[in-house]
Formats: structure tokens, sequence, C-alpha cells
């Protein structure tokens, strides 16, 4: 059932082109965490099922909590049960949890990293064979560096460390919370790892519909001489979360919209969206091209009256009809907090195919559903033919790509109303993964775990692109920190977020599209 499913699925047959992973040793810092239970041990099991993992994989989970072998077994075990796409098919799974082990230790001492090694090499002699140790650190980003620093250390880093078997370093979000933290992080990794060992991730670039923004731009013919000043008027970003904060409250006191979605994941949609084709598709031309990009754009005066962007934070209201507190009011969250859950920006891009475009971006918590989007607004033709407004509804044409939750593509068209007389209104077309490939598609960490395992870091972020996000957003967040809560708007739980960022748009004569298809 499960082999069958596999072969007449489209996206796991475009999966199953990646195999060729050496045999590997998975160790999971963190692996007591949410992370671990929600999204990667769920993807292991799936990768797992499509048969993409290689013949000898060991996962090693690692943290500072005490707890046998066994008992981790039974947790994996329940976050399978709980969070995977497919149910649990133990004839599969026992292949991983049978030989997963635990393995206690503090993140800043060097010998539980000596004995992690020794445990490394015991399973290389039972096979007979090398293994590649794939480090995946999910802890809290306070110890990424003693975890980076430790690796190098106790000498885990340059295990084989050039070819098939050299180690891997995986490192969660937030890389960094400024340019500088940023800088510091890739120094300590530059001095443990060579950046081809690094994969640091953004989960959205592991989402299907922001890989099929590559397909869709450059596999097309039809698209991409339109993908300019002369036919784009403007370009609108959203990642909308209709959740507020719920128990993270004290991560994302420290954290805000700006850092935890703006700088990171709407940036690399905005990166993909508008960069520059690449020569080939190897991991480096992409991610040249990316950088390329972010440093076209120009960066913003946070200061400035009426400026380019915008923070707010949500007060109480309603969420799918439910009285939902607001942010100050959340657990965890200081209640004169000068943390934004909503930022939005107006952006320029200074070069030759994007002069003059304005790309707004916004993200949010607590916005009136969830969605994920771009939209790539047209310029309207002239209006010589179609002027009457009473019989001639126009829209502008507009290409929504959309991310989540309903992946697929939009295009928004003028149409004539049948009948007798001439009269227009705008109609959509729609292209919908689900009814085209089904809806059971692999979720991002299977892809990114499966990607570092092969060793093909397209899909990951490079050290001098995180740096040059940075660089745009870091003067925006020391303004806002210098300002504290001046400045900072309000919107009511379930709405589209501030008066403010639809005034943003209306001075360019834009306004936001309601998002969706
Ligand atoms: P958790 O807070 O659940 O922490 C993971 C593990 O790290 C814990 O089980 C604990 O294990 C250890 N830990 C927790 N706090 C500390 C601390 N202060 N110092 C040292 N160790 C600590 O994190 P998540 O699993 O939620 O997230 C892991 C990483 O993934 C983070 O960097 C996060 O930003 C990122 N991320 C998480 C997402 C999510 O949905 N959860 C989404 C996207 C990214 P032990 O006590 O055994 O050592
Ligand atoms: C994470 C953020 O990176 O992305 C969370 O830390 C956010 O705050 C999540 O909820 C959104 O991811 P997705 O895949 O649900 O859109």
């Amino acid at each position: 059932m499960l082999g069958t499913e596999t072969q007449r699925h489209p996206f796991l047959q475009g999966l199953s082109k990646h195999r060729g992973a050496p045999p590997t040793v998975i160790v999971i810092f963190g692996a007591s965490g949410d992370l671990t239970s929600r999204k990667l041990i769920p993807a292991i099991y799936n990768l797992s099922v499509d048969n993409l993992l290689p013949p000898d994989f060991h996962l090693i989970g690692y943290g500072r909590k005490q707890m046998e072998n066994a008992a981790f077994q039974e947790a994996m075990t329940e976050s399978v049960k709980t969070f995977s796409r497919r149910e649990l098919n133990d004839e599969i799974w026992a292949r991983i949890r049978d030989t997963a082990s635990y393995h206690s230790g503090g993140y800043d001492e060097p010998e539980p990293y000596r004995k992690l090694g020794e445990r490394i090499e015991s399973i290389e002699k039972e096979l007979g064979r090398e293994v590649q140790a794939l480090f995946y650190i999910s802890t809290p980003p306070s110890v990424f560096k003693p975890i980076l620093e430790n690796l190098g250390a106790s000498g885990l880093a340059r295990r084989h460390r050039h070819g098939a078997f050299a180690s891997k370093v995986v490192i969660e979000k937030p890389f960094g919370r400024d340019l500088e933290s940023a800088r510091d992080l890739n120094a300590v990794i530059t001095r443990q790892f060579d950046e081809t060992q690094v994969y640091r991730i953004d989960h959205y670039l592991g989402k299907e519909t922001v890989q099929d923004l590559l397909v869709r731009r450059f596999a097309n013919s039809i698209f991409e001489p339109l993908w300019n000043r002369r036919y784009v008027d403007c370009v609108q970003i959203t990642v909308a979360e209709d959740i507020g904060v719920g128990s993270r409250g004290s991560y994302y006191e420290q954290s805000g919209a700006m850092r935890d979605m703006i700088q990171n994941h709407t940036m690399q949609l905005l990166s993909l969206t508008a960069m520059e084709p690449p020569v080939s598709l190897d991991p480096e031309s992409i991610r040249d091209e990316k950088v390329k990009l972010l440093k076209a754009i120009q960066p913003l005066d946070p200061g400035a009256r009426q400026g380019d962007v915008v923070r707010a934070q949500y007060a109480e209201g309603l969420v799918g009809g439910k009285k939902v507190p607001g942010y100050a009011q959340e657990d965890g969250v200081d209640p004169d907090s000068a943390t934004e859950t909503y930022a939005a920006l107006r952006l320029s891009i200074n070069n030759w195919r994007w002069s003059g475009v304005p790309f707004y971006m916004r993200s949010g918590k607590r916005m009136a559903r969830r969605v994920s989007e771009i939209a790539v607004q047209f310029k309207r033709p002239p209006g010589i033919l179609f002027s009457d407004a009473e019989r001639f509804d126009l829209a502008s044409n507009t290409m929504v790509i959309q991310i989540q939750p309903d992946e697929g593509t939009t295009l928004l068209l003028n149409s004539k109303i049948p009948g007798l007389e001439t009269r227009t209104q705008p109609v959509k077309m729609h292209f919908r993964y689900r009814t085209t490939y089904g809806s059971n598609t692999p979720e991002a960490y299977e892809r990114l775990i499966l990607d570092s395992m092969v060793g093909d870091s397209t899909l990951f972020i490079r050290g001098d692109e995180t740096e040059s996000s940075w660089k745009l957003i870091t003067p925006i967040l020391e303004t806002w920190e210098k300002y504290g809560r001046q400045g900072m708007e309000s919107y009511v739980a379930g709405s589209w977020g501030p008066l403010a960022a639809e005034q943003l748009l209306w001075r360019q004569g834009h306004e936001w599209r309601r998002a969706g298809p």
C-alpha cells in the first residue's frame, strides 16, 4: 500500500531522485524538545516510509535531560503517532526505533562530546563501514555557540572532513538576533567547519510551493518577459498567521515578528521572487543570485516620519468566532511589552529589473486567517477601450502564488460577463496542488533533512546571505529599541493588521489584496 503510494505520487517520485545519502548517524541536540517531537522525528519516519533513508541509518538524541534509550524510543514513537502525516507502520518505524539511542550530556562540557564520538565510532565498528555524522542543532539559540565549539574541540566537526562522509551540521533558526551576533555565529562556524558542511535552516525553503517558485519563473517562458518594472506594478508578500504566541510568550518577547518571520522567511520569499536567473541550478549559483538581490535592496530609514516600516501589537479580539486575549495579556509576556507581533515594510530594489517597483511585505500573528502568498500585481492596460466604470469592472492582472494553506497559483484576469451586452468582471484561474497531485505532500522538514544528508545545500542559507538580510533589518530593530513603545500601532486580533499598514500602501496608490485564493 505504502509502496504503491510512493510509485504513483509525483512529488514522491521527484523526491526519490535524491537518494544516495551515505550511511548516516543523525545526532539531534535538544532531542526532548518541541521541534524534535513535532517536526524532526515525523519527518525522519516519513522519509523511511518513502525508502529515502540510507540503509545504515542511526538516530541519537542528545540533551541534558537524563533518559534511558527505551524512554527515548517511546517518546519518539508517540511523536510519530501524534504528528506524522501518515499513520505509524510498526514494521517501518521499528527499523529506526530499535537502533535509536539517547545520549545525556550538557551542551558546554567537553566530556559528553568525547563519549558521543565513541558512540559514533562503535556504530561504525558494528556496521563495518564509515558513516557520516549529521549534527542537528535543535536547541534554543543560546546554546548554538557552545555546541558548535564543542563539536570543533572534540574533533567531531572534522570527522572525515572532506568527501561523502564529512560531518555536517544543521543549525535551526534564529541565526543570530542582529547583524553583529550573526557575524559572531558565522565566525564560530568558520573556525570549526568548512562552509560546505553547514546547513542553516529556513524551513520555508523546504515548502513545495516555495521550491516551485524557481520552476514557475524559469521553466516557463510566459512569465519571465513580464517579470520586471515595465509590466509589474507592485509585489505583495503576506505571511499571516491566525495563531497567537501561545505557550511561546517568553521566546517571542525576545524575538518579535521582524526577527521571527521577516528577517528569514519573508526575505527568502522576496529573494526567490525577485532574483535574477541563476546560471545553473547548483546551490552556489542560486545563493549568489539571492545575495545579489538582498544587496540591491535600498536600506530603510526607520526613523523617518511616514516611513516605510510599520510595527504593531495585537489587542484582544475574535479569531474564528472565539474571544482571544491581546498580546500583552499572554503568558510570559510583559504587560508593557514593546515587542511587535506584526510588521509591514515597503522595500525598493535598486537594480535594472525592479527600479521603481514597490515590494510590500507583511507578517503577523492573530491575523484574520492563516495564509502565506506572493502576489505579483501587473500594470493596468491603458483605459481607452473600457473606461466606463459602470459597465467595466476591471482589476489589475495579478498572479498569486499561494504558499499555504491551499497551495497553488491563481491568475486574476478580466473577462466578459456572458450576455448580449458587453460588461466585464475580474475572474480567477486556479491551479491547486491538491487537485492535481493529491493532498498528502511531504513536509518541509522531510525535504530539508534529506537534502542535508545527501549534501545538497540549495535550500539552506549561506553565511553571507543571512548577514545581508540582517544588515537591512538591524537598523530598524535598533531604532525600535530606542523608541520603546512609541510608534507601536495596535490591531484587533482577527483583523488584517493596523490602519498604518494600509496607509503605507495608500501613499503609493496601492492597497493590500484580500489575501487568499
Ligand atoms: P525547546 O524550547 O523545546 O528546547 C529544545 C531542547 O533544548 C529542550 O528540550 C531542552 O533539552 C533544551 N533546552 C531548552 N532550554 C534550554 C536552555 N535554556 N539552555 C539549554 N538547553 C535548553 O525548543 P524547540 O524544540 O521549540 O526549538 C528548537 C529550535 O528550533 C530553536 O532554535 C527554535 O527557534 C527552532 N524552531 C522551532 C520551531 C518550533 O515550532 N518549535 C519552529 C522553527 C524553529 P534538555 O533540557 O534535555 O537539554
Ligand atoms: C517559525 C516561527 O519559524 O515559523 C513561528 O518561529 C511561526 O513563530 C512558524 O509560527 C510558521 O511556520 P509555518 O510553516 O506554520 O508557516
